[in-house]
Order: structure tokens, then sequence, then C-alpha cells
């Protein structure tokens, strides 16, 4: 053998023994410092009226040979209710500010058809408006969550809207929907004031959006108990004036302000990718915290009390659409590599629960990073789906701080936190743990010291594959889902978990916690 290639060689063997090492991660969790509540709102989807989300999707009609009640699917039903989604929001997304409510009521033979000239310019019927997306919430007991029109709607256009689904009183309005055959108001709590108004809601600047709200948001009333939340368009990544202008002008208007985050990869399909683009969701995931802590860290300059919610109501990964489908329809597969992203969010959700306190995954069926897929009858789970049931266990329990020093995930001279964690206690006292090991290869060694709480009991479940893009389908629709996990050990306070690669873990334990700090934010 040459001198060179042995080298070669020789690089390449300690680079793999590298790699099978084992790190070590140490985390301590206070449970005694638990303050804020974890609002179970940071669970919620988004489904917006996008290729096949609604129809097909969730919507099939009344008349369709898929089992259905009253014209929504009853497979997705079933399964959406399974993991507590709290809260959805609809119809847009940017289809949003091109929606009249008025044309999405009454009898649906009399419905206009309309273009969706956001997403493929696909004639509309009209089938799924306001009352079928509310049935919708009822069947899989979330609250909803509409986006108005603020960018081609009127004021008194979505006024209306708001004093057909939640005034309970004699009006020309409440007799529409009262001849449309529902007596009582629904009661609709969350209300967007337009989507990304920077863009497709409008391409304004913020000064002049900022007045849009005031505005519009004004003539949005209360009625009995149902008092609108109002969450305005916030910005699109790290735009940070816009929330500033936002804040400044409209802040005391509002009760919520979003932001808009995706992890891009759109040259290449949800499958089709090595390590570099593994590294690459990892890296542009994980920047979700700084942009958490600096869209706070501007609120809290005009809000210190925290009244106003930052609201991640988009938020995902975004790949090339899959082979031979409508490019505007943003069909995506979902893989382990989207689960190990989900997992990531939501722990960043739950540490930052003093402010953030909604967020809506993108999307929720057949669209971007989807909870189900469906194609004609048949319906798939996908690894997403199960990060969510996993993690339905923080909602509104009280959040632990976590403080980390973690192993490296080291990929071509980049590195990032290897691990990253939450925790909550729950209204029966159980402390959950949700750990993400984001290196594909290596598995890591990760100490966990308990300080105000003693267990006596842990079981665990864990989401992993062998292979990163690893996904379900309908000819193996088991492919990835969860399993049991019992690779840890308690000594005393000090609990030891070893986390295979990529891998997502939530680990339950009973026992019992000592008292809390003076809780910061009840859920509003
Ligand atoms: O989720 C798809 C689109 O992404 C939404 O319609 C829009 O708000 C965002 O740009």
């Amino acid at each position: 053998m040459k001198r060179t290639s042995l080298f070669i060689l020789l690089v390449v063997i300690s680079q793999c023994s590298l790699k099978a090492q084992t790190n070590r991660t140490k985390i301590t969790l206070d449970a005694s410092a638990r303050e804020y509540k974890i609002n179970r709102n940071i669970y919620g989807q988004f489904s917006e009226d996008l290729g096949r989300c609604i129809y097909g999707g969730i919507w099939v009609g009344p008349n369709s040979s898929i089992p259905n009640i009253d014209g929504i699917r009853k497979d997705i039903v079933e399964a959406l209710r399974k993991i507590d989604v709290p809260v959805l929001r609809w119809p847009g997304g940017c289809f949003a500010d091109g929606y009249h409510w008025k044309d999405g009521i009454g009898p649906r033979s009399k419905r206009p058809k309309t273009i969706n000239s956001d997403w493929g310019g696909v004639t509309d019927d009209n089938a799924f408006g306001t009352a079928e997306f509310l049935e919708f919430c009822r069947l899989i007991g979330c609250q909803p969550y509409f986006t108005g029109n603020l960018g081609s709607g009127t004021v008194k256009e979505l006024s209306q809207w708001v004093e057909y689904v939640n005034l309970d009183n004699v009006s020309q309005i409440t007799d529409l929907r009262k001849k449309n055959g529902r007596g009582e108001p629904w009661g609709v709590k969350y209300w967007g004031l337009g989507n990304e108004s920077w863009g497709c809601g409008g391409h304004m600047p913020p000064e002049y959006y900022a007045y849009f709200v005031r505005r519009y948001g004004t003539f949005m009333h209360t009625y009995g108990k149902y008092k609108p939340f109002k969450i305005a368009a916030g910005p699109g990544g790290g735009d940070y004036n816009w929330t500033n202008i936002i804040m400044k002008n409209a802040g005391r208007y509002i009760d919520g302000l979003s932001l808009h985050y995706y992890s891009w990869a759109n040259q290449k399909t949800a499958t089709d990718f090595d390590e570099s683009g593994w590294f690459d969701i990892m890296k542009k995931t994980l920047e979700m915290n700084e942009l958490i802590e600096k869209h706070s860290a501007i609120m809290d300059k005009y809000d210190p009390d925290k009244r106003v919610a930052l609201v991640v109501d988009e938020w995902g990964t975004w790949y090339k659409v899959e082979p031979g489908t409508n490019p505007h329809f943003l069909y995506q597969q979902n893989t382990m590599r989207d689960a190990v992203a989900a997992a990531c969010n939501l722990n960043i959700f739950n540490n930052h629960c003093d402010r953030v306190r909604m967020a809506c995954i993108a999307q929720m069926v057949n669209v971007l990073q989807a909870m189900v897929l469906t194609k004609g009858e048949k319906m798939i789970l996908t690894p997403t789906y199960y990060v969510f049931d996993l993690y339905r266990v923080h909602q509104d329990a009280m959040m632990v701080p976590v403080k980390i020093s973690s192993g490296n995930y080291v990929f071509r001279g980049d590195t990032l936190a290897a691990i990253n964690c939450s925790a909550s206690i729950d209204s029966t006292g159980k402390m959950h743990i949700s750990f993400v090991n984001i290196d594909p290869d290596v598995s890591e060694n990760t100490t966990i010291s308990l300080e105000g709480f003693r267990a006596d009991g842990i079981a665990g479940k864990i989401l992993t594959a062998d292979k990163m893009n690893a996904h379900n389908t309908l000819k193996d629709s088991d492919s990835v889902k969860p399993g049991k996990f019992s690779a840890f050990s308690l000594k005393g306070n000090d609990l030891e978990v070893d986390m295979p690669p990529m891998s997502v873990i939530v680990l339950e334990l009973r026992g019992k916690a000592g008292a809390a700090v003076e809780q910061g934010n009840p859920v509003r």
C-alpha cells in the first residue's frame, strides 16, 4: 500500500472510532424552580386551504365513499383526537388574506366557486367553510383559531365574521347564522389579524400595518363572554425591525404577536438527503432558539409583564415536493429527520413558555411537515405525529428549568449541541423529561441531576430509526413508531440515560416534587 493511501485509511479509521465514542452530557433539572405553565396551545396546528390539506385531507364531502362524519374524514378525526390537538389555525396562511368568509356559509350547493390564487389557481367550491371548520374542531376537541382577512377584506367584513360566530343576540348577521342552521354562537376566541402582512398579506411596511391592526382590531367586538384574543401578524424569521415597530405602535392593542420560521431545504425532497442534509436541517431548526430569545427581548422592552404572547403559528420543515405532485400543493414525505426537528422545536417552545404561549406546526394534513398523509381512502401517520403524541404530556404542565452542558455533534468542522431537552411536572405530580439526540451516528451518555424531585419509578418511550430518512409508507406504515425505552438507571438523585443516535425519548418519573415558586403565567 502506498504511504498516502495508508495515511488516508488511518484518518478514516480514527474518525470512525471517534464517531463511535459516546459523548457525555450533563443536565440539571431543578423542580423547585418551576414557575411557568407550558400553555397547551404550544402543541397547536395549522390547516390552510392549500393543496390537499382541506380538500381530500380533512374534507371529502358527505357523499364520499371514504368513511366520513357529515363530510369530514373519520380516520383523520380519530387519529387527531388521540394526540390532543389544542388549537387549529385556518383558513391560512397566504390564503386568508384573499378569503371572504361569506363565500363559505349557507347551503353548499349555492356557495360561489372561487379561485385559490395563492396555491395553484385551482377552483374552490367553498364546501368547507366556517361551520364545517368549527365542526371539525369540535370533533377533534380543539379550539379554533381564525385568521382574518386584512389584505383584501374590509373592516366591516372581519367585524361581521366575529359577530356571526360569537354574538348571542338578535341582529341581521345572527339571523343569517340561524337561517344557516346554527342558533347558538360557537364562541371563537383566537383571531389572527392577517397573515404575513409584510409579504403575501399585502406587502405592507410595519408602520402602515400597525395602523391596520389598531383599526381592524377596534371593530372586533367582545360579545358576552367571548372576548377576541387578537394576534397580529408578526415577523418572518429574523425581521427584528418588524417586531419593534408593531410592539411600539400596536402592542397595547393586541394579545399575541406571531412568528413564522421554516427550516428550509427546498432543493431536495424530504427523503433524498445525506448527512449534510441532516446537519443542515438540525442547524436551521436550532436557530429557532435565538429567534425566540431576540424577538422576546424586543417584546420585553414594550411589555415587561409578558402580557402579549409570542405565537409561533407557522413552523416546520419545508422541502421540494414529492415527484409527480403539483408544486403548488407543498406535499412532502416525513422522515426521522422531521421527527427530530419537531422535537427540538417543541423543546425550545417549552423552555420559553413564559413568552411563547401558542405555536402551530405547518401543516396538519398532506402539506409540509404533516401529522398525517392520505392517498384516496388510505392514511398514514408520520414520525412527526408520533412526536406530538409523545410530547402531549407537557400540555399545561409546569415547566422545569433545564441547565445543560451538552456533548457536541460535529460535522465537517461545524458543531451543534447534540442533546436538547425540556421537562415539566403535571397536575398529578409526575415529571416528564423529553430528550433529543440530534447526532445521527453517536449515542450519548447523559447524566441528569434531579433537584427538588425524588423519583421512585421511571418509564420511558423512544422514537428512533436505523436510517436518517426512515419513514412510513402505505406499504409499510409502521416503519417509524415509538417503542419502549429502558436504557436508564437511577442512583440517588442522579439519572443516567443512554440515548441512541437520532432519537427522541420521553421519560415519565413518578415521585415527589418539592414546592414550586409562585406561578408566573397563568394560561390566558
Ligand atoms: O404554510 C405555507 C405558507 O407559508 C403560508 O401560506 C404562508 O403564511 C407561509 O409563507
